[in-house]
């Protein structure tokens, strides 16, 4: 067994139940992929601004091939005392290539390189979700059109209190399912900028280009600022809060089915109601997880990764029962007439089935090339509703008083964030202490 790679500073080694209680291996292996590919963007940045030899960069990346292939044929040997992903990958390259592999820590820390890989992590994530997100709506809108005319009870307050057509019922959940994955995506364009070159908080003075790196792993640009770069987890409580959202709406839809399905539909969506409790747990993990860290990066920040490994195969899960019981439900009538508000005149016969159907046709069509889009209005909810009942008015009246509320928060922040670049005008060379793991 090898010294533990960072134990110089302690007098005796750390015993196993240290190692096993602080390592993180176990499972923030599911980031090898990221991990080696930012290492490959890395070197190359070094090769290219003269901090690495070419034929060290060419070993290195040799190297990681060879890793990335043992891994994926399962012959890699995940070692606990190597702690994490980060070190597992960069010990064995020494084992693999010898001395080039040590320079591949140049201008990097863990610090800059965790928040990378789980960046580039979180981003293909999202892009599985939303994919996810999609195939769930056209099952919905296929549904829709296999029951073209029925009718439903539209309930309120519990109660079943208009008829309504069950394609409009459907569609309120493909409306529903659209912001969240667009909500998903927001977050994605907001999570795609690249730490590296933060190190481990305050940069480097070695001349490394940011640029290149930022580019080669399709970020948008480098961070701005280091010390942010390699502390806030905000892209991952963003990440973890639409996915309770959409977890939320999926409950809804499990509740609903169990409803109105045949018996012979088969297996409940229960499951799915019960699946979105780990999902906002997850997203309550790490807000508790997050509440007042100091600067930069703290350990704690470790147990930020197995929240989102579940919340987003939960997530996924969760979409693909769905969908798949979306494909397969049929509806009980017997069941529908009887819940029906009594007295309703059956005007189906009346619709014009065709023009429905077209209009289905049209939706699906969208969803499925990405343009189910809306006109986006400064305040879309003063023009929401053309008729109005007491719900449609207090959501109206809602929607309004929060984008106002909106407003006024964003104006104190601004207000904040000047009277802080304010304090450092003020302050200006004067030097603190910069902060990783208290220390
Ligand atoms: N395993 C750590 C994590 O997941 C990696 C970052 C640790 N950084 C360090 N300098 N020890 O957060």
């Amino acid at each position: 067994k090898e010294a533990k790679l960072w134990g110089g500073r302690f007098e005796e080694g750390v015993t196993d139940a240290v190692e096993r209680f602080t390592e993180s291996i176990s499972f923030d292996k599911a980031l090898y992929k990221q991990d080696i590919k930012g290492s490959r963007a890395h070197a190359s940045m070094l090769a290219k601004q003269g901090l690495m030899s070419l034929s060290d960069r060419d070993s290195i990346i040799e190297g990681l091939n060879r890793i990335e292939e043992q891994i994926e044929r399962g012959e890699f040997v995940w070692r606990t005392d190597r702690e994490d992903v980060h070190m597992n990958i960069e010990a064995t390259l020494t084992d693999l290539i010898g001395e080039p592999a040590k320079k591949l820590h140049t201008a990097r820390s863990r610090n800059d390189q965790v928040s990378t890989d789980f960046r580039l992590w979180c981003r293909d994530g999202i892009d599985n979700i939303v994919s996810h997100v999609k195939q769930l709506q056209i099952a919905l809108v296929r549904l829709a059109k296999k029951n073209v005319g029925v009718v439903v009870p539209g309930f309120t307050h519990l109660q079943s209190a208009e008829p309504v057509l069950l394609h409009h019922h459907l569609l309120a959940y493909v409306e529903q399912l659209e912001l969240d994955a667009r909500r998903l995506l927001d977050c994605r364009a907001r999570l795609n900028f690249c730490p590296l070159g933060a190190c481990a908080l305050a940069g480097t003075g070695l001349p490394i280009d940011r640029f290149m790196t930022s580019d080669a792993l399709g970020f948008t640009a480098p961070m701005r600022n280091s010390m942010d770069a390699v502390s806030d987890r905000d892209f991952i409580l963003e990440l973890l809060a639409g996915n309770a959202i959409l977890a939320l709406h999926l409950s809804w839809l499990g509740e609903e089915w169990g409803l109105w399905a045949s018996e012979e539909s088969g297996f409940s969506m229960e499951a799915v109601g019960g699946k979105s409790a780990r999902v906002v747990g997850d997203l309550v993990t790490l807000q508790v997880l997050c509440k007042g860290l100091p600067l930069t990066y703290n350990r704690d920040l470790q147990e930020d990764k197995e929240p989102v490994f579940d919340s987003v195969k939960t997530i996924i899960g969760m979409l693909k029962m769905s969908a798949d019981f979306a494909q397969n439900i049929t509806y009980n009538h017997d069941k529908i007439q009887k819940a029906l508000p009594s007295g309703h005149v059956d005007t189906g016969s009346l619709l014009d089935r065709d023009s429905i159907l077209k209009g289905l046709d049209q939706i699906e069509k969208q969803i499925e090339s990405g343009e189910f889009v809306w006109i986006q209005n400064e305040e879309p909810a003063k023009n929401l509703f053309t008729t109005r009942s007491q719900n449609g008015q207090l959501s109206t009246d809602f929607h309004v008083w929060c984008c106002d509320a909106i407003d006024t928060i964003f104006s104190h922040i601004k207000h904040l964030q000047v009277s802080m670049v304010k304090l450092a005008k003020k302050n200006t060379g004067v030097i603190v202490p910069g902060y990783t793991h208290l220390q």
